[in-house]
């Protein structure tokens, strides 16, 4: 399943979005243009469905409160809102809707109250929030259904979906210095600290399939890469091991801490779109990946998405890494500043930017090098 529509209130920079998503999308923008706002969208509404420490007031207080998140140029509108519709691919009619909003209660209270909570199947409204028993007990709307498993037995596909929506920003020298540094994993692992024990906890013949996968793409993306392997050593703790074919016959093998940044980022990066179902949140994944490899990353995440119905979401101010010339105009959005907070456009939309790729520019050209700055094109 994926997110196939994406509507928002006045979240952060944005005061309005309502755009479809594709399979792949490709988020693109200046600097403070919103990018990493816009992922946390999807990040918020996990942390609500997550099975352990998850809600509503959790996930508020983590950002700072409603003031915090609430966009500045909201004006008299109290309200934030999100809506998503999930369906089986970009093109389907939604399997689900689920809408919620919320407000701070009052200026001396910072807790959050809902101020609707809605779930559709197949176009069948089954929750609609504040309910009666919510009029009974005002006190019910500081927790959402979702966040419920007394509440949500009807919709509980959702609340699966979102708890497994992964961000990765990983950071390479976390994994290499693991054992060094034997710090605290900080909540859902976002840098990849843990990455290593979670390649060890999946089944063997599980992770040698998808070992092989990540190992197919390492061979086209990195020269003289041939081969990629699991390994314990003597006190049982987990190695990545890769060989190359250039190197002499004492010194044919290098374990993760020997790894470049890159081989390692792309490493992590395509586990995670192996061992997920539901998005995948990419955070600039160009950071420390060499050319040739970043240009590797767009066809990379198709050829993986093949066999998994999985949705990726990448931010990214790389024009190389939009170089693939499969790459469609709606599956990128621009993200473009304005006085009254970012606008978010699908790239096909806009008269020239279809003319430039038609034209058989790349897209990393015709958003990233042309046309930096879009807002003086917006139609
Ligand atoms: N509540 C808010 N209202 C308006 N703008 C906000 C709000 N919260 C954050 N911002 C703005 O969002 C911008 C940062 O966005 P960010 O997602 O980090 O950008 P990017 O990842 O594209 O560099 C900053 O300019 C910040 O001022
Ligand atoms: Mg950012």
């Amino acid at each position: 399943m994926i997110i196939n529509r994406l509507i928002v209130k006045n979240w952060r920079n944005f005061q309005h979005i309502d755009v479809p998503l594709r399979e792949r999308q490709f988020i693109v923008g200046p600097n403070a243009s919103g990018k990493s706002n816009l992922l946390d969208i999807f990040r918020f509404l996990r942390d609500i469905a997550k099975a352990e420490g998850g809600g509503l007031q959790k996930a508020i207080s983590a950002r700072g409160g409603v003031p915090k998140i609430r966009c500045l140029s909201a004006g008299q509108d109290p309200e934030v809102s999100i809506e998503i519709h999930i369906a089986d691919t970009s093109d389907a009619p939604a399997t689900w809707c689920y809408s919620l909003g919320f407000c701070q209660a009052d200026r001396k209270h910072c807790q959050t109250l809902l101020t609707h909570e809605r779930v559709w199947r197949e176009g069948e409204l089954l929750l609609n929030r504040p309910d009666t028993d919510d009029n009974a007990d005002p006190d019910r709307l500081i927790q959402t259904a979702l966040e419920q498993n007394a509440a949500n037995a009807k919709f509980r596909e959702i609340g699966r979906f979102l708890r497994n929506v992964t961000y990765l920003h990983l950071v390479p020298q976390l994994i290499r210095f693991a054992d060094a540094i034997q710090g605290r994993v900080i909540e859902d692992d976002p840098f990849g600290q843990a990455f290593l024990e979670r390649v060890a906890s999946v089944h063997p013949s599980t992770r040698r399939a998808r070992l092989k996968r990540i190992e197919h793409t390492l061979k086209i993306a990195v020269p003289q890469f041939e081969k990629l392997e699991f390994i314990r050593d003597n006190r049982g703790r987990p190695h990545l091991q890769a060989h190359y074919s250039h190197w002499c016959s004492n010194e044919q093998e290098q374990h993760e801490d020997q790894f470049s940044d890159g081989v390692l980022r792309l490493i992590g990066l395509l586990w995670s779109l192996l061992e997920n179902d539901s998005i995948v949140l990419l955070e600039e994944p160009e950071l420390s990946l060499n050319i040739g490899i970043v240009s590797q990353l767009a066809p990379s995440i198709s050829r993986l998405q093949k066999s998994r119905r999985s949705q990726v979401l990448v931010s990214t101010q790389s024009d190389v890494l939009l170089i693939e010339p499969g790459i469609d105009g709606t599956e990128i959005l621009l993200l473009i500043p304005a006085k009254e907070g970012t606008i978010v456009k699908i790239s096909s939309d806009m008269d020239y930017i279809r003319a430039l790729l038609k034209a058989g520019l790349t897209a990393g050209e015709v958003v990233i090098t042309r046309y930096p700055e879009q807002s003086s094109l917006l139609e």
